[in-house]
């Protein structure tokens, strides 16, 4: 299973074993990480469930499509080079080891 680290705004790190194809979203949800609110349950409809990918998975994680690109102009922590919806990245094992860093602000 890929592994998938979440960063705190205050520095506490928490890394979880991801099932294949489920959101970095999910991945936190399922295991009670804070920060990620995810209002819209994954619909890339919120901006609640913003994240920064670290420099070095940013190529492979890619870039956000055009809507979520759009929904990231509204996010409440405003948007970095490496912004991410979570609830848009799928895990699988070529992001084993994905460092994100969660927003400060979701809401
Ligand atoms: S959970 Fe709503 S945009 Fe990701």
């Amino acid at each position: 299973m890929p592994k998938v680290t979440y960063i705190q705004p205050d520095g506490v790190e928490t890394t979880l074993d991801a099932r294949d194809g489920d959101s970095v979203m999910e991945t936190a949800v399922k295991n009670g990480v804070r920060g990620i609110v995810a209002e819209c349950g994954g619909a890339c409809a919120c901006a609640t469930c913003h994240v920064f990918v670290d420099d070095a998975f940013a190529a492979k994680v890619g870039e956000p499509g055009p809507l979520e690109d759009d929904m990231l102009d509204g996010a409440a922590s405003d948007r970095q080079a490496t912004s991410r919806l979570s609830c848009q990245i799928k895990m699988n094992d070529d992001l084993d080891g994905l460092i994100v860093r969660i927003a400060p602000e979701q809401v």
